[in-house]
């Protein structure tokens, strides 16, 4: 038996002019890397990866190996770090999980393992499945392009490393609160912006200091909207993003991610070499990831992280969902989200469970206040769970609130 769903939204189908994919549920074909992009800068870079001397893509993952963090880099004399506060912001649309704003880079993984998750990233029936043009992006062409959700099924070597204690563990100390990485359509995407080889476009590239430094002055002083990159200004719809650099010419110019402070203004992340990380608050910190100003390969390797269970995770669906985010796949990211949204509230129930029983042990009296609360929000995270799904709701994007100041937010 099927329930008629009873929306009052005032967009219950995603459409173009809202700025939305329609073609989300047969995986958004428009959106597919084109043949010309796959066979020339791809194949190249492929190519240039296998010829290096010894590398196996076939290794497994050893975090004593291929993780390279020390314990100092969590020191903030050795990695800087901004609080919230530091970066001026006070108002955010959702509670943050802590005062954490951003960590600046620090070295994560090894050569080897940056060079193996590429290999895995790269491989043409992955690009066919997984890789989308996006969906909206300022100043973008073939040769940019998103490739995620393949890390569980495809990538044996990314989705370990992922996975590992390790990695919660780094994250973890860094933002104050128990973190860990999100499911498989949120945790390996790889963000691709490459050098062109076609000469007629690399011409209207800048080849000067002057010239470069002109451009990045009027990105800095312009709205940050205007500024090329292949997703705008916006928030995270994970708690945390992990930002991890996997190609990016120690020559090219811009490419960083930028955030918006407190105060509205543009502060640029310096950019990690290849291997390090930054790792920013992105769910109240507005920010752009933006492509070089030179024609260079920037290839950045993103994971979302969220606090663990048996706290609820504050994620969403705004900029992940497929009629969205154009690499997402219909059937495998709702199925890795809502599994994920469900054992959290497994998770959740049973912590609470475990309390209840043990307070009456205890002999304590019960507390109906108390109980009421732990209901209201799990009945809340239930409601997130669907709200924004495009069978009830889909308002236009870029979201209003990714261009509403802190200082206007309640
Ligand atoms: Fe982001």
């Amino acid at each position: 038996m099927s329930v008629a769903i009873q929306t009052n939204s005032p967009y219950p189908v995603p459409l173009k002019e809202n700025g939305l994919l329609e073609t989300y549920k047969e995986n958004n074909p428009t959106h597919a890397i084109p043949q010309k992009t796959l066979d020339l800068e791809v194949a190249a870079l492929r190519k240039k990866i296998e010829s290096i001397p010894g590398f196996n893509p076939h290794v497994k993952f050893d975090p004593k190996k291929h993780i390279v963090f020390k314990e100092e880099y969590w020191s903030p004399k050795v990695t800087p770090q901004y609080t919230l506060d530091d970066l001026k912001i006070t108002k955010t649309h959702v509670p943050p999980l802590s005062d954490f704003g951003a960590a600046f880079p620090f070295p994560l993984i090894s050569e080897e393992a940056v060079n193996i998750m590429l290999w895995e990233g790269l491989q043409p029936h992955v690009l066919e499945k997984w890789a989308r043009l996006p969906n909206l992006a300022t100043g973008a062409n073939r040769l940019d392009f998103h490739i995620g959700g393949y890390a569980k099924t495809e990538a044996p070597f990314s989705w370990a490393f992922f996975r590992s204690p390790e990695l919660s563990e780094i994250v973890s100390k860094f933002c104050g609160f128990k973190a860990r990485p999100l499911y498989n359509s949120e945790v390996c995407n790889l963000n691709v912006s490459l050098a062109t080889e076609d000469p007629e476009i690399a011409d209207t590239y800048p080849k000067t200091k002057e010239e470069i430094d002109a451009i990045l002055a009027k990105q800095d002083a312009g709205d940050g909207d205007a500024i090329p990159s292949t997703l705008g200004l916006h928030y995270d719809s994970c708690s945390l993003a992990l930002v991890i650099m996997m190609d990016l010419p120690t020559e090219a110019v811009g490419g960083q991610t930028t955030i918006v402070t407190g105060d509205e203004k543009s502060r640029r992340v310096p950019e990690p070499t290849i291997g390090s990380a930054t790792l920013i608050q992105g769910r109240v910190l507005k920010h752009l990831a933006s492509k070089p100003v030179t024609n260079h390969n920037r290839i950045t390797c993103v994971a979302g992280m969220a606090i663990a269970p048996p706290i609820l995770d504050n994620t969403a669906l705004t900029s992940t969902k497929p009629s969205v985010l154009s690499r997402a796949r219909y059937n495998t990211f709702y199925s890795d989200w809502t599994t994920y949204r469900f054992e959290n509230l497994e998770l959740r129930l049973k912590y609470l469970r475990e309390k209840l029983a043990k307070k009456y042990e205890d002999g304590e009296e019960f507390n109906q206040e108390e109980v009421i609360c732990w209901c209201t929000e799990m009945e809340e995270y239930m409601h997130k769970t669907w709200d924004e799904m495009e069978a009830v709701h889909n308002p236009p994007y870029p979201a209003k609130i990714f261009s509403t100041s802190y200082d206007e937010l309640n």
